[in-house]
């Protein structure tokens, strides 16, 4: 049996992070084999990628060169780390994939969604997930809890303008309705434990759909 790829996906301080950790946690409780990872990252060439685009000296850096720099992060990790763990039949669990790069590169940056979808891809041949959660968050309620979090450092992105932001969101909605069959909205704003419960609640019940039908 194939594995189910699953990805979170929300603006700064949706708390996606945290939550995916969790609900990791509760799945494995339910006997669920489970592979948690993140992008850019994950694996040691995209996190070395990682380190060129995030760094906060590199302000010179191109639009189109920053999104080349995270398909080709994706590209390895997706090759390395997820495609193995659903050939073994596990939950993948991965903090970011393409709608970020739709979002944030090819909506919030101008290159378009669609032309960041050709180049993407071409990275990811179709290996699209069969899941995704938004963590639906005002940007500025985000940004809010970002600043009230002194421990997390402040990557390149995260010094862009709340109007940088407010796009990153509404691109989000675009795309939720664009990929209605996978992408669903999760509401980030009640307290921690509730968003944990409504993303399990959607991801087991995604899983047992998937299961009735596979059979
Ligand atoms: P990270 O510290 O992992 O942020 P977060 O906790 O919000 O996920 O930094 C990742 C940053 O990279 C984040 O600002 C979003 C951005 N990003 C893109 O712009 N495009 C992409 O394709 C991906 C994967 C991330």
């Amino acid at each position: 049996m194939l594995g189910q790829f699953i990805t979170f996906e929300g603006g700064e301080g949706a708390g996606k992070s945290s939550v995916l950790q969790a609900v990791a946690r509760q799945l494995e409780k339910n006997g669920y084999q489970v592979v948690t990872t993140r992008e850019p990252g994950g694996i040691e060439i995209a996190e070395k990628i990682r380190n060129i685009i995030l760094d906060r000296a590199h302000t010179t850096m191109d639009a189109r060169t920053e999104a080349l720099l995270y398909a080709a992060a994706r590209r390895q990790h997706l090759i390395e780390r997820v495609v193995p763990a659903l050939k073994d039949g596990k939950i993948v669990l991965c903090d970011r994939f393409i709608d970020s790069s739709l979002a944030y590169q090819g909506y919030a940056r101008g290159l378009g969604i669609e032309e960041v979808y050709q180049i993407n891809q071409f990275a990811i041949n179709d290996t699209m997930p069969d899941l995704t959660l938004f963590f639906d968050i005002l940007p500025e309620e985000g940004l809010k809890r970002i600043n009230m979090n002194h421990q997390r450092e402040k990557n390149r992105l995260d010094l862009e303008k709340l109007s940088f932001h407010q796009n990153v969101y509404d691109a989000y909605k675009i795309l939720l309705d664009r990929f209605n069959d996978r992408m669903v909205a999760v509401d980030a704003s009640p307290k921690f434990e509730d968003v944990v419960e409504q993303s399990l609640t959607l991801i087991l019940r995604h899983i047992n759909v998937y299961n009735s039908t596979s059979k």
